[in-house]
């Protein structure tokens, strides 16, 4: 489900033409359609509203403080994994306790930082709701700091219930082969180690197996474990108050990719309903759901070219401004902003079935091979300067772009009820200097 429509032969957002966002805003730019992040909010909070979770949104899926706001003013709260989103999420004006900190490297200053504020930007804050703890050096260095600030804080411990599940090797997140977590036995000697402690005791269990996992089965299969381990503590007088199952729920590439989140929920309440009932406090942690489909990243054509075996549509950006293609050969459909109504899409996928169409190449200006978008992929033929909307951008697109070959980032908009608004604007070429220039 998205507000990305066709109407007459034009891609608009919310009723809004990209045709004209593009007049307006220029290319590259990310256009994100506020309606759809509310909607996909409300649609998972609806499907697992008997558990009563708090919902984190996952800020590195889409971390511009403005898409923030909106998902927290519908009610969420916010994952992070660093200072920067920490501070994103500050400026968000996400209720502190409403904030899961998560990752395998904390630093002093993010521990510090989560506790008391950055002391910059926004001075002393209110500590932040649950460390998600990964090691066992992560939890004294937590506790050290806890300690010097005399700061009481809560903390889960991430497990790894050694599950693999996700839609590439780079974001399977939840076997023994991966960095994340501890494994089932050595949790259970941290939990009863650290369980009762005064500052900081453990009493939340956390789980995030992988992103893009396109069936409940793995889901069920971590929490049926983690729940073992949690009755199996609870029996020793060791009490586990949150369970925390992550993210990685799946989003729509291809029209029709991922379950719905009735279909995840109705998997995995069952599981977890009578515990609720009983005090288990549950957080998810969506990115990709949120945001995938709420998102476009709107291209102009910059040349089409023919080699002797190929036909190649160069874009004014490529794996720069969306580098998902290039790092996990993910799939993102890609269609003319502007076509003629045979050509309205009925359907996202890699295999179109209509008249005239040819395949091409769609590849970015930088200069190496890895710069590609999509591979023999057939679309109707556009010309230079036409534009072009690459679907299902908005997680993961722009949190990733880079400058590479010295592009300087892509612009965003939100489009809000039918006003397109800039929430970031390009970068000019004075931003990519800046810095080196400031050393001097
Ligand atoms: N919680 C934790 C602890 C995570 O590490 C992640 C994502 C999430 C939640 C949100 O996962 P989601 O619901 O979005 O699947 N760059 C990759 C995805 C990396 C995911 C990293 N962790 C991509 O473009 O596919």
């Amino acid at each position: 489900m998205d507000h990305f429509t066709y109407i007459d032969g034009e891609l608009c957002c919310q009723g809004v033409r990209l045709a004209d966002i593009a007049s307006e805003f220029g290319t590259p730019t990310y256009v994100y359609s506020r309606a759809t992040l509310e909607e996909h909010y409300r649609r998972l909070s609806t499907a697992f509203a008997e558990l009563k979770p708090l919902i984190c949104f996952s800020v590195k899926s889409c971390p511009n403080i403005h898409v923030l706001r909106a998902l927290v003013e519908a009610g969420a709260g916010l994952d992070v994994v660093s200072l920067g989103e920490l501070r994103r999420a500050r400026l968000a004006n996400v209720p502190a306790e409403r904030i899961v900190f998560a990752g395998v490297g904390k630093s002093e200053a993010e521990v510090r930082a989560a506790l008391t504020g950055d002391g910059d930007a926004t001075g002393q804050a209110e500590p932040i709701g649950m460390f998600n703890i990964e090691s066992e050096p992560e939890y004294e260095a937590v506790g050290l700091v806890a300690r010097a600030l005399n700061k009481p804080a809560r903390a889960a411990l991430r497990v790894n219930p050694n599950v693999k599940a996700g839609g590439h090797d780079y974001i399977a997140t939840g076997y023994d082969q991966t960095k994340f977590g501890v494994d089932l036995l050595h949790a259970r000697t941290l939990l009863r180690k650290f369980n009762k402690e005064k500052l900081l005791p453990l009493t939340g269990v956390h789980i995030h197996i992988g992103s893009s996992i396109l069936s409940p089965a793995p889901y069920v299969q971590a929490i049926t474990s983690v729940l073992a381990m949690i009755d199996e503590l609870a029996a020793e007088g060791v009490n586990i108050d949150t369970l925390d199952i992550g993210g990685g729920f799946g989003a729509d590439y291809h029209t029709g990719d991922a379950p719905s989140p009735d279909e995840y929920a109705r998997h995995i309440v069952p599981l977890l309903r009578e515990r609720v009932a009983k005090g288990l406090r549950i957080i998810i942690e969506p990115g990709r759901m949120i945001a995938a489909s709420a998102g476009v990243l709107l291209l102009r054509v910059v040349y089409v070219k023919h080699n002797a075996h190929k036909k190649f549509v160069i874009c004014d950006a490529g794996m720069n401004a969306l580098i998902r293609p290039a790092l996990y050969d993910a799939f993102h459909f890609i269609w003319p902003v502007s076509v003629s109504p045979m050509h309205e899409p009925v359907r996202r996928t890699d295999s179109p079935d209509m008249p005239g169409l040819e395949p091409c190449d769609i590849v970015g200006p930088l200069c190496e091979s890895g710069d590609f978008l999509a591979h023999d992929r057939k679309v109707p033929i556009v010309a230079r300067g036409e534009l072009l909307a690459v679907f299902t951008a908005g997680a993961y697109g722009m949190s990733m772009a880079s400058r590479y070959n010295s592009h300087p980032l892509p612009a965003e908009v939100l489009v809000d009820g039918s006003k397109p608004r800039l929430i970031r604007r390009r970068e000019t070429l004075d931003d990519l200097m800046t810095h080196e220039l400031g050393t001097m």
